[in-house]
């Protein structure tokens, strides 16, 4: 299955940007102190598939996960929704900041992708 690299030096800060892998679209959310300090804060017991932001990053300064709502496969938009994070308009999931699902139908988060970090401000995805 192939990789997909992607130079991040052109992402600003709070931007988020969707590149396409494997046919789907992958959100590559470079996030602020203050989205990183809000995620990081959220109680476990709010979450329905509970996993800590930690867990989902790499460098907390990227959240990279797959545009695929996990309720039927719709693509959520970024920037919405009433956590900071991606609403899915099919049925009204709401995800967080970390692509955790907080609020609709979906029952899982936003699926973390395999992906390392390469030299020169590039991450390779899959
Ligand atoms: Fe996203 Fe149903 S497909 S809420």
């Amino acid at each position: 299955m192939s990789s997909l690299e992607v130079d991040l030096s052109s992402v600003e800060e709070g931007q988020t940007i969707t590149v396409k892998w494997r046919g789907k679209p992958v959100f590559i959310k470079y996030r602020t102190d203050e989205e990183i300090a809000a995620q990081a804060a959220v109680s476990l017991g709010d979450l329905k598939d509970a996993q800590k932001d930690v867990d989902r990053v790499v460098d907390p300064k990227y959240l990279i996960v797959i545009g695929v709502c996990t309720h039927l496969g719709c693509v959520p938009i970024a920037g919405a929704g009433n956590y900071n994070g991606w609403f899915c308009p099919c049925h009204g999931s709401h995800y967080d900041g970390s692509g955790r699902i907080r609020e609709g139908p979906a029952p899982y988060n936003l699926e973390v992708p395999e992906y390392k970090f390469l030299e020169g401000g590039k991450v390779i995805i899959g």
